[in-house]
Order: structure tokens, then C-alpha cells, then sequence
């Protein structure tokens, strides 16, 4: 029994609310109630198989996890730091969760007051922030997490590359002691480095992809280390997953979110998705769904190899902070988006608004009220404006941030996202046009081997610049 569910409300997509004009109608969604049941069904039958690994992630890591927990137990003992290596999927992930679960100024409180090392989650390869993190770490009391489930990322092994020799240098020859690996269990060269220099080692599993990854050790060993409730995520996962079986869209909240955002897709041309958290805790949720939804549904191609460009963008926004920024455009704007805003009903704290300012009634009606209720007010003041121009949204609501409904939350929208691939016959679970742009990458550095030389000579006849366009 789910104690502690998160709640998707989609009023505000509806008709009822929002007018035939703008509004989603009962009518339309049970129009596609037979495709969703069958969305749900090939779904459930590809459950653990091909792609479909990550369904199977709230029940079949008792055994990572324990392993997880004693090397989480190990690194907080012999370090003050922990630095994740890793892009996309293998990053993204990592950072929501210990914005969402760990004190939000988490690095900079004293190490007494902290669960764990802090944490660094370096998912670029800007020059400048390599140097800035070795500014202010110690590779000698630092242990390093590197994650590519490919083993073969170019950004992740030249930063691999570079902390391995500082290591060597500074640590010498226990250098390795400093270094976990999260990879494939065959695939690319980080399993082999791993095996070859005896670094602690995770799998990640064939069948879960990057973006659907962090649910396994991906996920699990950076939020281990930092003292988050891996336990709790899972069963979280696990209870979203219960609500999520059934054929019935008004029964399985991520089958309902899939046609909704469908009908908005295909049938509306509402071709952005917006993520706005009420929370700052929730604030980098956005960012690892943007990845998840972008690199799942932009697709050129059917399953059937049928031409279709279809997927939404995703957006990321912060309530209440965008209101100032964004909201104008989404209330005004072109009639393109679809807003999720995620409300929290319990903050972990509570902070009263001092009475003050008497001679000033516009400042002065704040006192004795709180900044939680503040901020739910101005969520509820943006999906009036929004529904009063016409604009749809939902709440998804969690009854406060923990690891528990974060799981949930996780695994709602991983099913959604599978879910939205059947109804859009897609592959969800590939990702072409990145890898293209990573081939590419590597034939302007001048790698040899044979793909990345007969990418250099196709992109060698693209059209010249023409300098009439450079100012
Ligand atoms: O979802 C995906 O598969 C990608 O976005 C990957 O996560 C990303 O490219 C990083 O790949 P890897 O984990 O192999 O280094």
C-alpha cells in the first residue's frame, strides 16, 4: 500500500475547464482508450526484455544494493569528496536526486552536518570547470565515480584521463583505491581499464539504457554516498509501477499522461512541454526530464521505417522564479505548450513571514503568513493565468520531497515515456541523432579509425562558408 502517493492532476488540460477551443475533451481520450490499452499491453509484455531493463530495477537489486550500501559505507570513511564522471544519462540523473533529497547548500555545510563527502557532479568538459573543480578539491582525500555505460564517451574518458593521472601523480601507487566504475559488464574500454587496474566496480545492465538508468547503480551509488535512502527510491519506483499496470487511461497515470501529451502532439500541435517545479528541490527534476523525453520522442523514423519528425521540446522552467521570466510567453505567446507544474504539499521547512511595514497595507497583508504559503499561491496564480488565456497544464503533486515519491516520480515519468513511444510507434530507447553528433565530434579531432575517417571525408563536401556571412 502506497502510503505516500504523488498525485497527477490534469484538469487544467481538460476541456471542462480550459473549453472545447483549447481544453482536451473525456471524448478524444476515450477515443484513444483502446491504443493506450494496447500501449499498455506491449509495455507489459516487453517488460525486462531489449530495452525495457529499467522496469525491473525496484525488484531485482537486493543484492547491488547491499553491495552498494557497504561501499557507500567505505567511501564516506576515507573521503571528504566524491566526484562523479559522467554526461546525459549517466549525470543527469545523479544531480536531480541529490538536489531533490539533500540540503540544497549540501557542499557547503560543515562535514558534521552533512550525510556524506560532497558531491560533484561534473557533466561538461569546459576547460575552465576541470581546472575550477581541481581548485577546489583534494584528489588525495577524493574518490572518483566514473559512469558511462558505453565506456567509450569522449568526455567522460578525457576527464577520466585526466583525474587518473593526477591520482597516479599525487596518490601513487594506490591510486586506483580512488576510483569506481559504473559501466557496461562487457561493452567498451572502461570495463576493461576497470578489470586491468582493479577498480570497484558496478554494472549497468544491458538492458537499461542511459537516460532510464537512474534507478540502477547509475543513480544508486552517488546518492548511497551522500546518505540518501537508496531503499526508499526503489520502493517508491516499485508503487508507481503498481498504478501504472492496468489498461485503463482514468486508472494508470502515466498511460494518461502519454495520450494526453499524444493528443497534444499529434492532434493539437502543441509541440512543447514545459516542466515548471514549485520547489527548488525539484528544480534539476526538469533537467533530467528534458533528457528523457527529448532523446526518447524526437524521432525521424517509425518502427515500420516510416518517415514521421515527431517528439515535443521539453522545457525547463522554476516556479516561482520563471513567472518573472517565461510566464509571460506561455500565457500570451503561441498556443505551443503544455506546462507540468510540480507543487510540493509538505516542505521540509517552514518559514513565517515576520509581521512589519504596517504603514504599507501591499506589504504588510504578508506578515503573519509564511513563504509556503506564498509559493503555493503564486502556483495557483499561474494556472489561473495560464487557464484564463486558454493555456493547459496539470499538477503533479507530491506530498512532500523524499526519496520515496521522488522513486515514484522517477518511474511515473520513465513509464510515461515508454508509453508516449508505443502510442507514437517510435523507437523510445535509441538515440541516432546523438551518436551522429559524437561520430562527427571525434572526426574534427582527427581520430583514425575507419567510421571517424570516412565521417571526416562526408563532412568535408558540406557546402563551404561563405565569408558574406560571418560579421
Ligand atoms: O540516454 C543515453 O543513452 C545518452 O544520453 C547517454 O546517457 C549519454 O550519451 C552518455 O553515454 P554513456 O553513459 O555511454 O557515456
Amino acid at each position: 500500500m502506497n502510503k505516500n502517493p504523488i498525485v497527477l492532476d490534469v484538469n487544467h488540460m481538460m476541456a471542462d475547464t480550459l473549453g472545447f477551443q483549447y481544453g482536451i475533451s473525456r471524448g478524444q481520450v476515450e477515443e484513444y482508450a483502446p491504443f493506450a490499452a494496447a500501449a499498455n499491453q506491449a509495455v507489459q509484455h516487453a517488460r525486462g526484455t531489449g530495452k525495457m531493463g529499467w522496469t525491473e530495477l525496484p525488484y531485482n537489486q537486493d543484492e547491488i544494493v547491499a553491495k552498494i550500501e557497504k561501499v557507500a559505507a567505505r567511501v564516506r570513511e576515507n573521503f571528504d569528496t566524491f566526484v562523479v564522471l559522467g554526461i546525459g544519462g549517466s549525470a543527469l540523473g545523479p544531480i536531480a536526486v541529490q538536489q531533490a533529497l539533500n540540503h540544497l547548500h549540501y557542499n557547503d555545510l560543515p562535514a558534521e552536518k552533512r550525510g556524506g563527502p560532497r558531491l560533484f557532479v561534473e557533466d561538461n568538459i569546459d576547460p575552465e570547470r576541470m581546472r575550477a573543480l581541481l581548485d577546489v578539491i583534494d584528489v588525495k582525500h577524493t574518490c572518483f565515480n566514473v559512469i558511462t555505460k558505453s565506456g567509450a564517451t569522449a568526455e567522460t574518458m578525457s576527464q577520466y584521463l585526466t583525474i587518473s593521472e593526477l591520482l597516479k601523480e599525487e596518490v601513487g601507487e594506490k591510486w586506483a583505491d580512488h576510483i569506481i566504475a559504473t559501466t557496461d559488464c562487457e561493452k567498451g574500454n572502461l570495463i576493461k581499464l576497470a578489470k586491468e587496474n582493479g577498480f570497484e566496480l558496478f554494472f549497468i545492465p544491458d538492458s537499461v539504457g542511459g537516460r532510464f538508468s537512474e534507478l540502477c547503480p547509475v543513480g544508486l551509488v552517488p546518492a548511497a554516498v551522500c546518505g540518501i535512502d537508496i531503499r526508499a527510491m526503489l520502493e517508491g519506483a516499485a508503487a508507481m509501477d503498481e498504478r501504472c499496470k492496468g489498461d485503463d487511461v482514468w486508472h494508470n497515470p502515466a498511460l494518461l499522461e502519454a495520450v494526453l501529451q499524444y493528443i497534444c502532439m499529434e492532434d493539437m500541435g502543441v509541440n512543447m512541454n514545459v516542466t515548471m517545479p514549485y520547489a527548488d528541490s525539484l528544480k534539476y527534476m526538469a533537467d533530467w526530464f528534458c533528457q528523457l523525453w527529448a532523446e526518447s520522442l524526437g524521432k525521424n523514423v517509425t518502427r515500420k521505417g516510416m518517415a514521421k519528425n515527431c517528439g515535443q521540446t521539453p522545457v525547463k522552467a522554476l516556479g516561482v522564479t520563471d513567472q518573472h521570466s517565461q510566464l509571460q510567453l506561455y500565457t500570451e505567446g503561441p498556443y505551443d505548450k503544455t506546462i507540468t507544474l510540480l507543487k510540493v504539499e509538505n516542505f521540509r521547512a517552514e518559514s513565517p513571514i515576520p509581521h512589519g511595514c504596517e504603514a504599507f497595507p501591499d506589504v504588510a497583508f504578508l506578515g503573519g503568513k509564511s513563504l509556503n504559503q506564498l509559493i503555493e499561491a503564486e502556483r495557483q496564480g499561474t494556472e489561473y493565468a495560464l487557464m484564463k488565456k486558454g493555456r493547459m497544464s496539470q499538477t503533479i503533486i507530491l506530498p512532500e520531497v523524499n526519496a520515496h515519491t521522488i522513486g515514484q516520480l522517477i518511474y511515473f515519468y520513465e513509464m510515461a515515456t515508454a508509453y508516449a513511444g508505443e502510442l507514437l510507434d517510435i523507437d523510445a530507447f535509441n538515440q541516432p541523432g546523438v551518436e551522429e553528433s559524437k561520430i562527427a565530434s571525434y572526426a574534427v579531432l582527427g581520430n583514425t579509425s575507419e567510421k571517424y575517417a570516412l565521417k571526416a571525408a562526408e563532412m568535408a563536401k558540406r557546402p563551404a562558408e561563405k565569408k558574406e556571412y560571418i560579421l
